[in-house]
């Protein structure tokens, strides 16, 4: 079974003072969530989509589809405290709703991401299929720079180094037995789902993503997300 799961747990913080968490902020007259919801639906693949919301927010996330997804695979669920709990809360439920098999697929998609494409999603449904994991990159612009404070520890060779977007694939078997294989510590520092199977040993296939496919964080994205969305009306 092929599944996606859009991660829209968070509590949108760096969004500063707005009511609700930025998922649910309106864009071009729907919200981000809904845009990001309709890009799945378009690919017939998808046995179910689950949306993982804050607990608060589900009941007002299931209104929302109800009246604006027609898809029955779209399912609303809870999610966690960090974004790999919300990760790890939608695999239990697949694994509980529709059991555990071998070649079971997820692909996962941060909600805030309304821009991504047909391509990316089909691209990332091919790789998943064949490879354990998957990321969605686009080669580094600027030069990165990294350090601690105040002063620069190293400069990578920019040929080399990429900026992660979503969506991120997984193998279910794989993730599920990746991120038991972490202990605590691990679990609440890794940011990034990819990681998880990194750790273990597993190889992450590269899927190209695009420069607009941006996650919408500040007021700044929203506007520019909001500028672009008007563009293309
Ligand atoms: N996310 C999630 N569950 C969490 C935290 C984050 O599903 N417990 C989701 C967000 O809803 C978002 C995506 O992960 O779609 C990317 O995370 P980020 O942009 O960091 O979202 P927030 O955590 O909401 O933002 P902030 O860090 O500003 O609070």
């Amino acid at each position: 079974m092929i599944y996606a799961q859009i991660l829209a747990g968070g509590k949108g913080s760096r969004m500063g003072n707005v009511p609700m968490p930025k998922q649910f902020l309106t864009l071009a007259g729907k919200p981000i969530l809904i845009h990001t919801i309709e890009k799945f639906t378009l690919e017939a693949r998808f046995d179910a989509i689950i949306v993982v919301c804050p607990p608060d927010w589900v009941s007002h996330a299931r209104d929302l589809v109800a009246k604006t997804i027609d898809d029955p695979r779209v399912r609303v669920i809870a999610g966690g405290a960090e974004r790999n709990d919300t990760l790890m809360k939608g695999i239990d439920y697949i694994q509980r709703t529709f059991g555990t098999h071998d070649d079971d697929v997820v692909v996962t998609h941060d909600a805030v991401r309304p821009f991504v494409t047909e391509r990316i999603i089909h691209d990332n449904i091919e790789a998943v299929l064949k490879a354990p994991a998957v990321d969605t990159v686009v080669p580094a612009i600027d030069t990165i720079v990294q350090g601690q404070t105040a002063t620069i520890a190293e400069i990578p060779v920019r040929e080399t180094m990429y900026q992660g977007q979503t969506p991120q694939s997984f193998q279910i078997k794989t993730l599920v037995a990746s991120y038991a294989a972490l202990d605590d510590a691990q679990k609440a520092s890794l940011s990034d789902s990819c990681k998880i199977c990194l750790l273990a040993g597993h190889p992450v296939t590269m899927v190209r993503g695009e420069n607009w496919n941006f996650k919408i964080t500040t007021p700044y994205d929203l506007r520019v997300a909001s500028a672009l969305v008007e563009k293309r009306a």
